[in-house]
């Protein structure tokens, strides 16, 4: 990917840390930006300074914890409809040892392609990478 001026990324976890400051420097690019996390008021923010970053691109934001699979299938799904289509995909959000078998597998530990980026790429079909930040331990 040479630009990410007018591409689309779907970042998880996108209220703090990595997640906030990839979405900051994807907006100052030109990326439009599906942002979520569990953290309403931290996601808000990120929102703010996103916007502040760049006021052409589109954000949208959904609250959600990404160990709710349906949760996360209609954000896959009202992130392809808002969008019209996903170019990246950052899974971020931090699962822990606690986590359970199933949010584990949706975290891509058997590869970088999870069960939510497979669908968000079902449904766009033009999302090329799939990133997952989390680490398990
Ligand atoms: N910071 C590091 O040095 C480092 C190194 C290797 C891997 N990682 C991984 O990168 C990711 C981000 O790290 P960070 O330091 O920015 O963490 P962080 O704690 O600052 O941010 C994580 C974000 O994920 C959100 N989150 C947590 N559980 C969630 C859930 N169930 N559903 C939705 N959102 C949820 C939190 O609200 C938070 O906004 C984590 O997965 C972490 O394991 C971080």
């Amino acid at each position: 990917m040479r630009s990410f001026n007018n591409k689309v990324a779907a970042i998880t976890g996108a209220a703090s840390g990595m997640g906030r400051q990839l979405a900051v420097q994807l907006a100052r690019h030109g990326c439009h930006l599906a942002l979520s996390d569990v953290n309403e008021s931290g996601l808000a923010e990120t929102q703010v300074l996103a916007r502040q970053a760049n006021r052409a691109i589109r954000i949208s934001v959904r609250t959600l914890d990404v160990s709710d699979r349906k949760a996360v299938f209609d954000w896959a799904d009202a992130t392809a409809r808002e969008h019209g289509k996903v170019n990246l995909i950052f899974n971020n959000a931090g699962v822990g040892l606690a986590s359970t078998a199933e949010a584990t597998w949706h975290w891509g530990q058997k590869g970088t392609t999870s069960a939510r980026s497979t669908r968000i790429s079902r449904n766009s079909a033009t999302a090329r990478g799939a990133v997952t930040l989390a680490s398990p331990s």
